[in-house]
């Protein structure tokens, strides 16, 4: 364990989780946890960067997020599970790089107007939200961690960091180390609209959901508008709820989909239930942990209060360093 290397990655608490988080972190940090150093991270400051005007449902949304954690499958025995606030070393050292980070290259970071434009409703003119990569950073750079597993649309942040690390070493000696990124592959996932699947599109199937609202969502997804009726044959390339059998069907349902889809051979109705059979069968075990975990909830904060004791055993090691390749005074110095 000792000589592993070590991965960190975070989650923003905003609300139940779902198929999009599953296919795109969930499965590969799980996958990840029996050969790695694996620290996994409930990034609850990062979620202030942008609802800082209304922290009413932070505490729930976090801890939604503490049981989707054990619902999929992340094993506190294996993994490192905590809470971001409940670590402040991480804002120690996010103080300590904001002293160094020239402020063009937090204009640049390509999220950075994207997100004030598509926030609209939310003033982003903030520090804080200008900042929020060199938190990343922070989270990254306290663990020493090697690998950063994320999605390609993170990947610049994690550039960001190995760039901040580089400079924070140039001022003051090679205290900190520049991570990797580790590409998550992430499949098509389209919501029940055929649009990307995100909560903002009020379009996802969540991990928690009951298989009665699965099957629902299913039913009237959006498929290739080719198939108006039933005899009109369709193109499953065409189709969103194709995109998801790729992910959920075995090949062979994958084949009897597409070809009953080109021929008028199956109707959309026959398409998607047979979908919806290997949703509720995927999901089935992620809600059985869950309702397990929800009736020991006394557990649960023990995992986390122990996630949190652990990653400040590390983060306070590397901050002991950091704070001393800066020649801040200690105690014993003054
Ligand atoms: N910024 C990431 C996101 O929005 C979340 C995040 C915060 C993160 N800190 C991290 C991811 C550290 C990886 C490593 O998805
Ligand atoms: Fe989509 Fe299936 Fe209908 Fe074809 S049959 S359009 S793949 S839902």
């Amino acid at each position: 364990m000792t000589t592993a290397k070590r991965v960190l990655s975070g989650m923003r608490p905003t609300g139940a989780a779902h198929l999009g988080h599953l296919l795109g972190a969930f499965e590969n940090w799980v996958a990840m946890q029996d050969e790695l150093d694996t620290f996994y991270c409930i990034v609850d400051w990062h979620a202030l960067t942008t609802d800082y005007a209304d922290t009413s449902e932070l505490g729930q949304n976090t801890r939604d997020l503490a049981l989707d954690f054990l619902a999929v499958g992340l094993d506190p025995e294996k993994s490192t599970l905590f809470i971001q606030s409940q670590v402040p070393e991480h804002a120690e050292l996010h103080l300590l790089l904001s002293m160094v980070v020239p402020l063009p290259w937090l204009e640049r970071v390509p999220t950075y107007k994207e997100q004030m434009k598509q926030l609209k409703d939310k003033d982003l003119n903030t520090y804080g939200f200008l900042g929020y990569p060199v938190l990343q950073a922070a989270d990254i750079l306290i663990y020493r961690a090697d690998f950063v597993p994320v999605g390609v649309d993170q990947e610049p942040h994690v550039e960001l960091t190995r760039e901040i690390a580089r400079r924070f070493n140039n001022f003051y000696g090679q205290v900190l180390t520049g991570p990797q990124v580790k590409l998550t592959p992430t499949p098509k996932l389209p919501g029940t609209d055929g649009r990307k699947m995100s909560k903002s599109y009020g379009n996802t199937i969540g991990l928690a959901e009951e298989e009665d609202s699965i099957r629902q969502k299913l039913k009237t997804m959006m498929t290739d508008p080719a198939r108006q009726r039933r005899t009109d044959p369709g193109d499953p390339a065409k189709c969103p709820v194709f995109d998801l059998h790729k992910v959920f069907s075995t090949q062979e349902t994958q084949d009897w989909a597409a070809e009953g889809c080109r021929t008028a051979g199956i109707g959309c109705i026959e398409c998607k239930s047979a979908l919806a059979d290997n949703v509720v069968v995927a999901l089935e075990p992620i809600r059985k942990r869950r309702q397990d975990y929800e009736k020991r909830l006394d557990d649960v904060r023990d995992i986390y209060r122990d996630g949190a004791r652990r990653a400040r055993e590390v983060a306070g090691s590397t901050m002991a360093d950091v704070r001393s390749a800066v020649k801040l005074v200690k105690e014993d110095t003054l």
